[in-house]
Order: C-alpha cells, then sequence, then structure tokens
C-alpha cells in the first residue's frame, strides 16, 4: 500500500502541463470526490495500527503536492493567458525569413530597368564562345597583343573556344543577327584568368550597351551615359579620359563626379573626387564591316561595366570577396532593395 502511495507521489512530482483541461484532470483525478486521495483515506481504518503513523505522513505529503501542484500550474498558466482551448496565444509564432535579391543582381536590374527607359532591350549569348565572337570579330585579330589585356581562359585542345572574357561578345551576335537601328544591353557573367585578390575574380558579371543607327555621335554616348549616372547614383557629373580598345575608336574611360563631402568620399576616390566606372568608345568600323554594316552610313557607340564594381560604389561594400561568401549578415542587409 504504502509503495503504492509513493509511486503516486513520483507520478504527481512528474506532472507538467500547460493545458488548464489537464489540469483539471489531474485534480480529479487525486482530490476528485472518488479521487485516489478520498480512497486512501477511507483505507485508513484498516491499516494495522503500527503503519499508521507512516501511512498518514505519505497520504499527506501527496495530498499536499497535488495540491501545490495545481495551484502553481494554475498560476503558470494564468501569467501565460491560456484560455480554455489549450493553445497558448502568448507563445512566439514560427518564423517564416523572407528572402533577399543578390545585390549582384539588383544592380543588374536596377542598370536594366534605367536603360530600358530609353529603349535598350536585352540580348543574351553563351558563355562558351568562339574565337570570332570573343576576339577577332570585335578588331582582335590572332597575335593581336591587346588579346593579353584579358587574361584568357582557354577550353582545353580547342585552341579557338574560350570562356568569352567579356559580353562584347553577344553584340557581335546581335549585329549578325539583326539590321540596325539597335539599341541592346548584354549582361552576364565572364571569365579571366586573374590572380585572385580582393579586386579580382575569375568570373564576373558585367553588362554592356550598344546602339547602332545613323548619325549616331560621341555626344549622343556621353549624354546617354550622363543619363545613367544620374539614374543610379544621382550624380550628373561625368568625364570621359582617352584610353585604347580594339573594338572603339575613339575609346573613353568614364569617371563619375563622385565629390567629397565626406570622409568615405575621400578614401573611395583617394582624394580626387572622380571614380572610373567603365569603358566605352564609338564602334570601330572595322568590327561593324565584320558583321556587314555599312561603316559609311551607320554608326555606333558601346560601353561595358562590371557589375560588382559598380555594386561596391553604390552599397559601400568594402570588399569584392563579399558577394560570394553567402553570408547570411551580409545578404540580409539587401532585403529592402526593390529591384
Ligand atoms: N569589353 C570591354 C572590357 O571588357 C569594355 C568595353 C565595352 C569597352 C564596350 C568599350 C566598349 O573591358
Amino acid at each position: 500500500m504504502i509503495d503504492q502511495i509513493r509511486k503516486y507521489i513520483e507520478e504527481a512530482k512528474g506532472f507538467s502541463t500547460n493545458s488548464s483541461a489537464e489540469i483539471e484532470e489531474f485534480r480529479i483525478k487525486f482530490l476528485g470526490k472518488k479521487g485516489i486521495l478520498n480512497d486512501l483515506f477511507a483505507h485508513f481504518k484498516t491499516v494495522p495500527n503500527e503503519q499508521k503513523k507512516e501511512f498518514g505522513q505519505v497520504v499527506n505529503e501527496l495530498k499536499n503536492l497535488v495540491n501545490d501542484k495545481v495551484n502553481t500550474l494554475k498560476e503558470a498558466l494564468e501569467g501565460s493567458s491560456e484560455v480554455t482551448s489549450g493553445i497558448d496565444l502568448t507563445r512566439p509564432g514560427e518564423n517564416f525569413e523572407i528572402g533577399s535579391r543578390h545585390p549582384i543582381n539588383s544592380v543588374k536590374n536596377r542598370i536594366v530597368e534605367i536603360f530600358s527607359r530609353i529603349g535598350f532591350t536585352l540580348s543574351d549569348g553563351p558563355e562558351i564562345e568562339d574565337d570570332w565572337h570573343n576576339f577577332t570579330a570585335l578588331n582582335l585579330p590572332e597575335h593581336h597583343p591587346a588579346r593579353d589585356m584579358q587574361d584568357t581562359f582557354f577550353i582545353e585542345k580547342e585552341p579557338d573556344v574560350v570562356l568569352r572574357t567579356h559580353t562584347s561578345s553577344v553584340q557581335i551576335r546581335y549585329m549578325e543577327e539583326n539590321k540596325p537601328p539597335m539599341r541592346i544591353l548584354s549582361p552576364g557573367r565572364v571569365y579571366r584568368n586573374e590572380a585572385i585578390s580582393s579586386r579580382s575574380h575569375m568570373m564576373f558579371h558585367q553588362i554592356e550597351g550598344l546602339y547602332i543607327d545613323k548619325d549616331v555621335s560621341f555626344a549622343d554616348l556621353r549624354q546617354t551615359l550622363s543619363y545613367f549616372t544620374e539614374a543610379l547614383f544621382g550624380k550628373s557629373k561625368i568625364r570621359l579620359r582617352p584610353s585604347y580598345f580594339p573594338f572603339t575608336e575613339p575609346s573613353a574611360e568614364v569617371d563619375v563626379y563622385w565629390g567629397l563631402e565626406t570622409e568615405t568620399d575621400y578614401r573611395m576616390t583617394k582624394g580626387t573626387g572622380w571614380l572610373e566606372i567603365m569603358g566605352c568608345g564609338m564602334v570601330d568600323p572595322n568590327v561593324l564591316k565584320n558583321v556587314n554594316i555599312d561603316p559609311e552610313e551607320y554608326t555606333g557607340f558601346a560601353f561595358g561595366m562590371g557589375i560588382e564594381r559598380i555594386a561596391l560604389l553604390l552599397y559601400q561594400i568594402g570588399d569584392i570577396r563579399m558577394y560570394t561568401e553567402n553570408d547570411l549578415r551580409f545578404l540580409e542587409q539587401f532585403k529592402s532593395e526593390l529591384f
């Protein structure tokens, strides 16, 4: 008998719930009219005298324990505002994390959107390219020294097949298949065999633009780029520095005037106020000839930029490696991006 009561004590000690129905069940089981305790008290008479004292002690222990248990469980429930349904409405819900766009993607989308407002459409091409589209048609014949400007990944045993070093190859493909006027943008991955550092990568993203029509001038190029930098950075002051690309003549590097308003501006522009953002130029007549467009009738401009770099400037990201580390603390900062 006494052993059985000790078992009840263990049972009562171990009991726990946050449902009021279960507390009530527990209370009735022990303290109810036909409950265990009444049963035990009724048995008291039949207990041999020498056991009465111990019997009384354990039954009392059980009674106090059950009473305490019911009270503390009820208090805990009231504290947590559980009503009668057994559902605790104060418990924290399950979190659904909303994903965010990768900064490279949002910047690409922004750039596409800005140029689409002035009539540019998207054009796509393969990442594994042939020599003609990546080099030769772009006025870079075999053994041309400018091929070294972009360290190339060659596909083994196929000297004619490369991983494209720029998306200019897409422009050749497009010009081969379409007639001017044309206004296209070609975003995509490009590959260069460069040492890995915080500034360079084996693979990065480019976006290039091409505009061919009658009477397209260098002034049109400049105005288009100024419109672009105003729309993207809120800064329309640009300068074009003479440069060299085999596929454009004349060629230029584009700098945007970032300003020197803050400490960060000084660091970013090394105290000059200017930041280089892309290359551009008037499409070389040789390139037009290569794709059967008459350079006497048509002219055009092209420009190209690295998306990683633009995103660094736009979001003030310190290190290009962050793009590929998949660190959520970094990626979560772009949740508010609309593009
Ligand atoms: N293709 C050039 C590069 O990858 C960029 C560029 C494009 C320059 C178009 C001028 C015109 O560096």
